[in-house]
């Protein structure tokens, strides 16, 4: 049921998209890889430590104290099949470290949410460039380094984040140097090569666009603290901006969401950091419409298009939402305007003009920040929303339910 202000802390859980890759980079060493501050409810942690566990990766989950230890004692397979890759896409990440490790790999081409085709062209093609042989056989990514992968000069013909993390990883057993050029310079790529780093690699120029690796020739364990999940506080700071309240976010860095923070002060938002906390209200500012174009980091991320597209929704006037990363990632529009949103969609581009109030309807998550763009609009419609395929929401966010209705939402989770 709509109408709710929200007041209250919520506390950020560690990134996801920070998780993944460092649960990969387990792969890399024989000794125990140790993570702390892991989102340890969510889907797609659950559904990797599967696609390790194929992989002879024991991962022992410490739900509670949110840790996560993996250790890659004993190879039993280098096959990540099509059953368990199709759930994420992240497990794409397992190819690098298995070839650079173990000189082989077979990794199943993955689905993951369906925001556009997503090939993995990037992440083949690097490898390639290192000595790595690779087919593309029934629906399988076939490869074999016979004499090692060997550093070399890779440029990007665009920005990819996992492309980035696949090869970084690679290139840290790799013989030589690697040098990857317009490589993305997400919080998350720092993050993992700030673990991979402790694990005694040799990275320089992390959070540039050019990160040059000095292969080694053994990765050591480590322990490792996972970063805040910069898209939930970005997440929690529009729905802020949304419901008219005020919330305090409990560890998060207001550094990595600098992009929203221009654009949310311009629609009426206060943002202070305090500490490891993040405060954010609007104080009975109206609520104004504002553009924003998404692009790789440190640019608005694309995976806080559709809530601050969900925020537009009520603004004074109209506000432009622009998408460049992904093909296909307005499938909020139609469920949104099925809750009376006014928005009109060409291209890559979308406006959205304000109107007075959002009904609740029943409406479908379609992927994982559609689905919470969703959560958002339910928080501020009038009267009930149920949204349908929440399983998208249990891949990214965790314990949502129980963190909205700490700070006054009313919402449950029927089934
Ligand atoms: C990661 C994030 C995802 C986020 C995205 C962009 C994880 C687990 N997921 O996804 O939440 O939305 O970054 O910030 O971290 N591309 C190619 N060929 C490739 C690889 C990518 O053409 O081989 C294209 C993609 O289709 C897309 C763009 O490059 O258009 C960026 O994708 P990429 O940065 O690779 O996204 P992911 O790493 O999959």
């Amino acid at each position: 049921m709509g109408g709710r202000k929200l007041e209250g802390t919520i506390p950020v859980s560690g990134a996801k998209n920070a998780a993944l890759p460092l649960m990969c980079a387990a792969l890399l060493t024989e000794a125990p890889l140790q993570l702390t501050n892991m989102p340890t409810t969510l889907g797609d942690i659950v559904t990797l430590s599967a696609v390790l566990g194929e992989l002879g990766v024991r991962t022992a989950i410490h739900k509670d104290e949110h840790t996560v230890i993996l250790q890659a004692k004993d190879k039993t397979s280098c096959h990540a099949p099509y059953d368990l890759v199709r759930k994420m896409r992240a497990s794409i990440l397992v190819l690098g470290p298995l070839l650079a490790r173990h000189g082989q790999a077979e990794v199943s081409l993955p689905g993951g949410c369906a925001i556009g085709t997503r090939p993995v062209d990037l992440h083949i093609d690097g490898l390639r460039a290192m000595g790595a042989l690779i087919e593309l056989e029934s629906g399988y990514i076939k490869a074999t380094a016979p004499h090692g992968l060997k550093g070399t000069t890779i440029v990007f013909p665009k920005v990819s984040v996992g492309a980035t993390e696949n090869l970084m990883m690679a290139a840290c057993l790799a013989d030589g140097c690697t040098v990857l050029s317009k490589a993305a310079q997400e919080p998350e790529i720092v993050d993992l090569g700030e673990c991979l780093i402790k694990m005694g690699a040799k990275i320089e120029g992390l959070g540039t666009d050019e990160i040059r690796i000095q292969g080694v020739e053994k990765l050591k364990g480590t322990t490792h603290d996972v970063i805040p999940d910069r898209i939930e506080t970005g997440t929690w700071m529009i729905a802020a901006a949304l419901t008219g309240g005020k919330l305090q976010l409990k560890n998060a860095k207001l550094d990595h969401v600098t992009a929203l923070v221009a654009p949310l002060e311009e629609a009426g938002l206060i943002i202070k950091q305090t500490g490891t906390d993040i405060i954010v209200s609007r104080e009975g500012r109206p609520l104004t419409g504002t553009d924003i174009m998404t692009k790789p980091y440190p640019g608005f991320p694309t995976d806080l298009q559709a809530q601050f597209m969900t925020m537009l929704t009520l603004c004074m006037g109209a506000g432009m939402v622009t998408e460049t990363i992904f093909e296909n990632r307005f499938m909020h529009v139609p469920e949104l305007c099925r809750m009376g949103a006014n928005i009109t969609v060409h291209n890559g581009s979308a406006i959205i003009r304000g109107v007075n109030s959002l009904k609740g309807a029943e409406v479908m998550a379609t992927d994982l920040r559609a689905s919470v763009a969703l959560v958002l609009a339910a928080l501020v419609a009038e009267g009930e929303t149920t949204i349908n395929r929440i399983y998208h929401l249990d891949r990214g966010y965790e314990n949502i339910v129980d963190k909205l209705r700490a700070c006054g939402a009313d919402i449950e989770r029927v089934k």
